[in-house]
């Protein structure tokens, strides 16, 4: 019996407990929020330096393929909606402009999976700027994952290990939901 009290009250009471209701030398918890573990984390990190050196590429190509698989898409966007041929998109300065400004808004996000609330915070306020776009809906963010990873993928080459593949779909799929939260409304303040 006494025993049993001695060993409750050294090392598994409440009050041993911190206030993340861990272990005292745990590793800390993972904020269910992101669906990534703390390797994943550090391997995106680490891949999107790669990615980030070829920001231009990598977001011409998305976009090519994304005006590929959805034609229809490409009458959103003011600038250069008249770029009907892969050709002339893939040489448009304009397309360029905005592909860059888009990687730019995904890295801000991977970059900044280690502090939440910014994190999230960022991403629906990305959500919420397509709100003012004309006849946007907010299916088509879906449209992005698949041409991001293939656009990933040739920037990578063989760095795109299955593994990575598996991070950055699960990092994309976050992603593009975290937008659409935003886009919608939806999401909770962080206060609650
Ligand atoms: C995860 C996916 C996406 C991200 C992170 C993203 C990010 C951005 C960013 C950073 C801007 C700059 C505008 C601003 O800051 O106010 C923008 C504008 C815009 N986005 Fe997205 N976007 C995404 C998906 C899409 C998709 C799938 C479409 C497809 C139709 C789209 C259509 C537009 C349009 C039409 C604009 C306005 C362009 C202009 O300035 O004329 N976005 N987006």
């Amino acid at each position: 019996m006494g025993c049993t009290f001695a060993k409750t009250s050294k090392s598994g009471s409440a009050q041993d407990l911190n206030h993340a209701g861990e272990a005292p030398g745990a590793p800390p918890a993972q904020d269910p929020r992101i669906p990534l573990t703390v390797r994943q984390k550090f391997s995106i990190s680490k891949s999107w330096k790669a990615i980030a050196r070829a920001m231009d590429q990598t977001g011409v190509a998305m976009f090519v393929k994304l005006f590929e698989e959805n034609k229809e898409l490409l009458a959103l966007f003011e600038k250069f909606k008249h770029l009907e041929s892969r050709e002339a998109q893939e040489e448009s300065e304009e397309l360029k402009e905005h592909a860059v400004s888009v990687m730019n808004s995904l890295d801000e996000a991977i970059n900044s999976l280690e502090n939440v609330d910014q994190c999230i915070d960022y991403l629906h306020s990305v959500g919420k700027r397509h709100r003012k776009i004309n006849g946007f809906k907010s299916e088509y963010f879906w449209k992005m994952e698949d041409p991001f990873l293939a656009a990933v993928k040739e920037t990578l080459e063989d760095r795109y290990t299955e593994n990575m593949e598996s991070i950055y779909k699960t990092t994309i799929h976050f992603i593009i939901q975290t937008v659409i939260d935003g886009f919608e409304g939806t999401q909770q303040k962080n206060s609650a």
